[in-house]
């Protein structure tokens, strides 16, 4: 557990994620089709916007925002042409938008955006914003004077095709990349600037192995419900995959995000009937699964059928698996997680998937 020190910036939680994409009209109906998001709202020329449109999504309590710019000229633009499809704001839902910025600017935040107040028929919603890693910005969201289906100038979206929701049910953590070197001091400005701390529970040393080549720490907020996992790359073997990362999205930005649902067979048994691509995990990776996590509540046949691995520490065990990438780019990903106990982030996994795709080598004989 973190300590209890005084929370210097006091988070409700996740409000929502926008990613900046080159078609959110052809976006949007990925998310619906092939995530079960929901559609929410919508903001573009038809509601007296000039540079861009906006689709909302959500799903339980996950809100997706896909943005794409209408003229060249736009940041939404250049965002685009450099990073390519990317998350551009995590935006974390406070009590205060104004002191919330006043606070982390005076710590030493950069700002994005100044406390503004954006109102219509259905009440206020207070914004502001700082800059993190790369382009990234935490947008503070203020909304607890605001009846709408999102913030004033969004319109309700409804329209007639909305597939089932699989099963997605909150925002668990949002990884990030940074350069080689950098990642402590990340972890310091979400240590100083958001009076963040380190999950004791997360070993870094333990998957910086040749096999992975990444370092990782993961920050949170008090009451636990933000998680910012802090990824750079490290020497090892191969190419680390943080650092094709960082060629591709040309700087640093967010890997992956990590969706938590209550049942991942079921959630992922519809994801891949509507289409998901997830990472292959070899038939041997659970060869050795009941002598590495124990005793669990699922049938092995079911996890293997369907790729979910399986890690454990001292809190319980979890499951997960990963998506491949959602664009051509090598970048952006997301994870579906479920948690039966366990608060750590599957760092067991990094190894055992390494070992299992050895032995596929070795069974081939190319070992
Ligand atoms: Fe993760």
């Amino acid at each position: 557990m973190t300590t209890s020190k005084k929370d210097i910036l006091p988070l409700i939680g996740f409000d929502h994620i926008e990613m900046y994409v080159g078609n959110a009209k052809q976006a949007a109906h990925f998310y619906q089709t092939a995530f079960g998001f929901q559609p929410v709202a919508y903001a573009g020329p038809e509601t007296g916007l000039r540079d861009r449109s906006s689709y909302v999504l959500r799903q339980h309590k996950i809100q997706l925002v896909l943005t794409s710019p209408i003229s060249p000229e736009s940041e939404i633009a250049e965002h685009v042409k450099r990073h390519g499809d990317g998350v551009k704001m995590l935006a974390l839902e406070v009590e205060d938008a104004a002191q919330s910025w006043q606070d982390t600017t005076s710590r030493g935040a950069r700002s994005y955006m100044e406390p503004k107040t954006l109102k219509d028929d259905e009440g206020e919603v207070r914004v502001s914003g700082i800059y993190t890693y790369g382009e990234t910005v935490h947008l503070f969201v203020e909304r607890k004077n605001y009846k709408g289906p999102f913030m004033p100038g969004f319109e309700t979206w409804d329209p007639e095709y909305k597939p089932e929701p699989v099963g997605l049910l909150v925002v668990d953590h949002c990884v990030g990349n940074v350069g080689w070197g950098k990642m402590d001091e990340w972890c310091k400005f979400y240590r100083e600037v958001m009076g963040f701390d380190q999950l004791v529970s997360f070993d870094d040393k333990d998957i910086s192995t040749d096999y992975t080549a990444l370092m990782s720490k993961v920050m949170t907020n008090g009451n636990e419900k933000v998680k910012f996992p802090i990824n750079e790359p490290a020497e090892g073997k191969k190419k680390s995959q943080i650092e094709e990362y960082l060629d591709f999205y040309h700087g640093a930005g967010v890997q992956h995000i990590a969706l938590l649902t209550g049942n991942i067979i079921e959630t992922v048994t519809a994801m891949r009937s509507r289409g998901v691509d997830f990472l292959f995990v070899p038939n041997t990776y659970y060869d050795d699964l009941k002598e590495r996590v124990g005793e669990i509540d699922e049938e092995v046949e079911a996890l293997q059928k369907l790729g979910i691995l399986v890690d454990r520490d001292e809190d319980g065990y979890l499951l997960q698996l990963f998506t491949k990438p959602v664009l051509d780019r090598p970048t952006v990903f997301f994870e579906i997680i479920q948690r039966k106990g366990a608060r750590s982030f599957g760092k067991g996994n990094f190894k055992a998937l390494f070992e299992a795709i050895e032995r596929e080598q070795a069974r081939r004989g190319n070992l």
